[in-house]
């Protein structure tokens, strides 16, 4: 196996590995030492199907439950489908619902930063990808983290360290994709509550958790909330910290929601693009 760093300290690409074959324990090890570091890794030529998915990302921890509406197109009931394809095949248009619905992987977020239990990787793996356009861009939390110096309006760095963040789908598609969801789906994805700083069990690093379905800080003003989530998502994603991925069949991009933001890219519809990701689930709530 092979690890050659993107960036400096973000993103790598991992080599001589089949990932749809048992990988030894002392490699595997390895292997997550360096998504832990790099935060965003990248392999090639990886053909799997969901078991070899759902099998490989399962040493990683246990699968996280796709949300309802991410199960179609016959996909394992443990993997989240991405794909503008619906089950008989034919290409979901923009305008459709689940289109409409998809745009929210447009914005910088965190996966599933809105469910009580985050999720930690997400492991995505292409299966058909447009001529162009579509990719998938990463930005490092981290970096965000170390170099944000503050202070904000008055606020110093340090004093933002306990400060507890609420976190809602329902509000993260309101930006882009309106008020789409049921009231018994307003009843299921309830706001959560996150911290601020997220601490990465691993590697120690902090980062500030915001992206899109963070909505505002408790205890303050709204507005004056989503002007500090708007300033840290805004500092997070310089251009020089983003690592934009530009998929070929066949590619899986694992990242660490815990380090990392990210969002996908708009691309031609009348091309299809199908993905599968299993994510892996975190230990318990974070407060
Ligand atoms: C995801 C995601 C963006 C993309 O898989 O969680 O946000 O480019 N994907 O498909
Ligand atoms: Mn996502």
């Amino acid at each position: 196996m092979k690890v050659t760093p993107i960036q400096d300290g973000f993103g790598a690409e991992i080599s001589g590995v089949d990932l749809s074959k048992p990988i030894p324990d002392d490699t595997f090890e390895a292997l997550h030492l360096a998504i832990d570091e790099a935060g965003v890794v990248m392999f090639q030529d990886q053909v799997l199907s969901d078991i070899d998915l759902v099998e490989f990302s399962q040493r990683l921890g246990p699968l996280e439950q796709p949300l309802k509406r991410d199960q179609y197109g016959g996909i394992d009931e443990r993997v989240t489908m991405l794909a503008n394809v619906d089950d008989d095949g034919n290409l979901i248009k923009l305008s459709d619902k689940h289109g409409i619905y998809m745009k929210g992987n447009l914005l910088w977020h965190s996966d599933s930063s809105f469910k009580p239990v985050p999720c930690t990787y997400s492991v995505l793996s292409a299966k058909e990808v447009p001529s162009e356009g579509g990719k998938t861009e990463f930005a490092d939390l981290r970096a965000c983290y170390d170099d944000w110096e503050g202070p904000y309006g008055d606020i110093e760095k340090e004093e933002l360290e306990d400060l507890v963040c609420e976190h809602s789908i329902i509000y993260s598609r309101s930006l882009i994709s309106g008020d789409i969801f049921s009231d018994q789906e307003k009843k299921e994805m309830s706001p959560q509550r996150q911290p601020l700083v997220r601490t990465h069990p691993r590697t120690g690093r902090k980062v500030y958790y915001v992206g899109s379905h963070c909505s505002h800080v408790e205890g303050w003003p709204v507005e004056k909330g989503r002007a500090l989530v708007r300033e840290l998502s805004g500092f997070c994603v310089r251009p020089d910290h983003i690592y934009s991925h530009r998929w070929k069949p066949n590619d899986l991009v694992i990242w660490d929601n815990r380090s990392v933001l990210h969002r996908g890219r708009t691309y031609d519809p009348t091309q299809r693009r199908i993905m599968h990701r299993a994510t892996v689930g975190g230990d318990g709530p974070l407060l």
